[in-house]
């Protein structure tokens, strides 16, 4: 563990805002002339200097294919690689190395179980529940399973205010429930889940869960032990890390019997024309050259995190979510979608009839970048009776000063919209 890490454990002083903003060079740029006030890290999050100088520095100096070479250079890479499986086992508190998948993202996660699990393990008649407020990754696989094999699938109600609602979806489980896909943090409204609970009662119905943790992991201390659950899926670019890795949790005895997702070279016991063996966990899931620097960029990404100390990022979000939200609120006009009493710093929003996509185009023009549109939870959108929101989405550089840039930005499209 690093001094930083260590001493953020014994110390209790907040973060030094500052101070991360400065390991962050996209924290100094300028768009438009002004300085940039982004407040898209929901989207995807800017990075910090360590990762990417990990990644420079691999490439330059410590860069070979893994698990195939003889020789120094691909030994390094093969620890560096094994490492950042090590750092995410910590990170989300896995009981073994074995249980962390690397995948491209939290989609390949989903989609690793629908087919690999799914295709299994389910047969007609049997029922998977969703909530109303999934994003694509979490609605769309599922149709397809349920359309090659019928399958039913039920969705879990949320409530006006962006709650999910337990009872309700506690009357959704039946005899026949075989998996529960529930998001941990919604991406558009920020409602935590009630992951625990959501865990329970589907065990108690028989059925595995799987959490889409996606906007989860960078706002929370995830412990997928202490959760239960038996999936949990992770994206690296939202958790300071680079594009193109992420993360399946699965329980071992679980992931030991699914047959492989991809097949190909690095994933097999032997090959013979006859009859092919597979690889034991987790190299059964990885198959080709995995993205090498990517998840060493990203063990980079969670180190720093938890340099920081995540329930410290966690404490800053929180204040900066409640900073937010009542001076959004004084906007006339202005309407927030899920106020969940337990939410993550994500707040989505409409001003008066004025189109999302406007509000942010203008509001660029002041630096603020935020995201318009239905940000990929479409049914989501429905139930709330909007075509679009805008979103700010806040990230651990984020400031009160960016809550009050935004504000500011929002009374200029006011006042052009007459
Ligand atoms: N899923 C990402 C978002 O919510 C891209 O913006």
């Amino acid at each position: 563990m690093s001094e930083r890490a260590i001493k953020s454990r014994t110390d209790a002083a907040p973060l030094d805002i500052q101070r991360v903003r400065a390991d962050f060079p996209a924290m100094s740029l300028e768009v438009h002339g002004r300085p940039l006030v982004f407040l898209d890290s929901g989207a995807s999050a800017q990075k910090p200097r360590v990762v990417l100088d990990t990644m420079r520095r691999v490439y330059e100096s410590e860069y070979a294919n893994v698990h195939r070479g003889a020789y120094y250079l691909s030994e390094r890479s093969t620890a560096l690689y094994e490492g950042a499986r090590d750092k995410l086992r910590d990170f989300l508190n896995a009981r073994d190395r074995k249980e962390i998948i690397f995948t491209r993202n939290a989609t390949e996660s989903i989609n690793l179980v629908a087919y690999a699990w799914g295709r299994k393990n389910l047969k007609a008649g049997d029922e998977i529940v969703i909530s109303a407020m999934e994003h694509h990754s979490n609605i769309v696989p599922w149709q397809m399973l349920r359309d090659e094999m019928g399958l039913t699938l039920k969705i879990a109600p949320v409530s006006d205010d962006g709650e999910f609602l337990l009872d309700a979806f506690k009357a959704l489980l039946t005899d026949r429930t075989k998996l529960v896909a529930i998001t941990h943090v919604s991406n558009v409204l920020g409602t935590i889940t009630p992951v625990k609970e959501i865990v329970r009662l589907a065990h108690d119905a028989g059925a595995k869960v799987l959490l889409d943790g996606a906007q989860a992991a960078v706002h929370l201390p995830v412990d997928v032990q202490d959760i239960g659950c038996d999936f949990y899926a992770v994206t690296g670019h939202k958790l300071y890390g680079p594009t193109g890795i992420g993360v399946l949790y699965g329980k071992e005895a679980i992931l030991d019997a699914m047959p492989p997702f991809m097949s190909g070279g690095d994933m097999i016991g032997s090959v013979s024309f006859e009859k092919t063996t597979w690889a034991p966990l987790p190299a059964k899931f990885e198959a080709g050259t995995p993205a090498i620097v990517q998840a060493i960029g990203l063990g980079a990404a969670v180190d720093y995190m938890t340099g920081l100390g995540r329930e410290k990022i966690a404490a800053h979000e929180h204040d900066l979510l409640n900073y937010a939200t009542q001076r959004l609120a004084s906007i006339d006009g202005l309407k927030i979608y899920g106020t969940a009493p337990n939410k993550a710093a994500v707040i989505s929003f409409t001003l008066g009839d004025i189109h999302a996509h406007d509000v942010s185009t203008i509001i660029d023009r002041a630096g603020v970048a935020i995201r318009a549109g239905h940000h990929c939870a479409e049914p989501l959108m429905e139930r709330l009776g909007v075509a679009a929101t805008a979103r700010a989405s806040f990230g651990v550089y984020n400031t009160r000063e960016d809550a009050d840039a935004l504000v500011k930005a929002l009374e200029t499209v006011q006042e052009i919209f007459g």
